[in-house]
């Protein structure tokens, strides 16, 4: 029986340990798995309201680590997960992403000796000004397992000269947490509370410091959005970060003239109708390009690169960067069209069996490294 430490830290964890835990538990013969939540997102927003709408139990363990800069986040989380590991004693350690927990966890764990999974292993921006990027390829570079969402996955680490062994494409497992939630998440009231019709609307997400830490670009970022509202009313659930910055900024009253709508971040299943019936999504996040390629949705990717092609491969997504011209040009190109993403496609793992094969891949993992 293996013992697996399950890490969550932040927002976009949940969702994607939820499929991989329920599936462990569902194996319970071969696996014996805890949840660690370090408790880098604790807003009951941006985590409790998770664990209720996934059908998660509470973390089993909870370090509360909490906002600090980057440094001294991950010193935390790796100071308070050390003794943790020591005293669990597990088989492996699996984290998901690319968030400072991913990397805290990781490193303590690599340097303990014990076995490190990486789901979501292999994805690259070559944006290293972006601290997602670093946690990607500092987590990859000490990882045992590394299981990709996509091809392009296997050849990045492939490049790095990661021996293929350690490597096995998996598909994308927040793509089950999708699929599994989609008729649950109809029950959810949230057009009703807003007052949306279906397709008659867009959302808007914004969060990278690159987006809105900087003011004039968060402006520019607003001026276009401001503009695309007159054709469609935007619903904006803003980050705690992004949050903090309208009100430091003081571009309240400029989104209050506009279409545009903020209201407080979703729990997962409220999110989930909201976006897949919007006519367009407009946002920065990694999550938000894949749900809407599994959702056949048109995505706007305000940013300049993606660690995720296969997302403008398979036909939703669209990279437009920052440039408030290109933005708006591509919004109103999808506005026009009845059903712009007819000819969409879905990648082949994106199937809603990713954590089957992910622990698949724990069982198999000790015969084929040793072939
Ligand atoms: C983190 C991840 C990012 C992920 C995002 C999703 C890293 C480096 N970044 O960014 O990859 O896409 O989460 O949300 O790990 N805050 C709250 N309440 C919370 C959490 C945060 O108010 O529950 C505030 C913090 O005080 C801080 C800001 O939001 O000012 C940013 O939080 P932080 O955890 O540093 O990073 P994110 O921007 O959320």
């Amino acid at each position: 029986m293996l013992k697996i430490l399950n890490i969550v830290g932040a927002r976009p964890n949940f969702m994607k340990i939820a499929p991989i835990y329920a599936e462990m538990k569902r194996r319970g013969s071969e696996f014996s798995p805890l949840i660690v939540h370090t408790g880098q997102h604790y807003d009951a927003k941006m985590s409790d309201a998770f664990f209720d709408d996934l059908g998660m139990p509470k973390p089993h363990i909870h370090l509360e680590i909490g906002s600090a800069s980057h440094a001294v986040q991950t010193a935390k989380i790796m100071l308070e997960f050390e003794p943790v590991v020591l005293r669990e004693k597990p088989d492996w350690v699996l984290v998901v992403g690319d968030v400072n927990s991913t990397i805290a966890c990781a490193l303590v764990s690599s340097k303990l000796g014990v076995k490190v999974a990486h789901v979501e292993a292999g994805l690259r921006s070559w944006d290293r000004t972006m601290p997602e990027e670093i946690n990607r390829i500092l987590t990859d570079s000490i990882s045992d397992l590394l299981l990709t969402p996509s091809p392009d996955g296997n050849e990045n680490l492939k490049k790095e000269g990661i021996p293929d062994k350690k490597v096995k494409l998996v598909g994308n497992v927040m793509i089950d947490s999708l699929f599994r939630n989609l008729e649950f998440a109809k029950a959810s009231k949230i057009l009703e509370r807003y007052n949306l019709n279906e397709k008659d609307y867009a959302v808007l997400t914004l969060h990278r410091p690159s987006n809105v830490d900087d003011r004039e670009t968060f402006k520019n970022l607003l001026n276009a959005l401001s503009e695309i509202s007159r054709k469609i009313p935007i619903i904006f659930p803003a980050h705690p970060r992004t949050a903090s910055r309208i009100e430091e900024f003081g571009f309240s009253d400029k989104i209050k003239s506009s279409n545009i709508k903020i209201i407080e971040p979703l729990g997962y299943l409220d999110f989930l109708n909201l976006m897949s019936n919007s006519k367009l999504v407009l946002t920065d996040s990694g999550g938000l390009q894949e749900e809407t390629t599994a959702l056949k949705i048109p995505c706007l990717t305000l940013r300049e690169n993606t660690e995720r092609p296969i997302t403008i491969e398979m036909g939703t997504n669209i990279l437009v960067g920052t440039n408030p011209e290109k933005i708006k040009k591509e919004a109103f190109r999808i506005l026009e069209k009845e059903n712009y993403t007819k000819d969409a496609k879905i990648p082949p793992l994106w199937d809603g069996k990713t954590a089957v094969r992910i622990c698949d891949e724990l069982i198999n993992y000790a015969e084929t490294c040793t072939k």
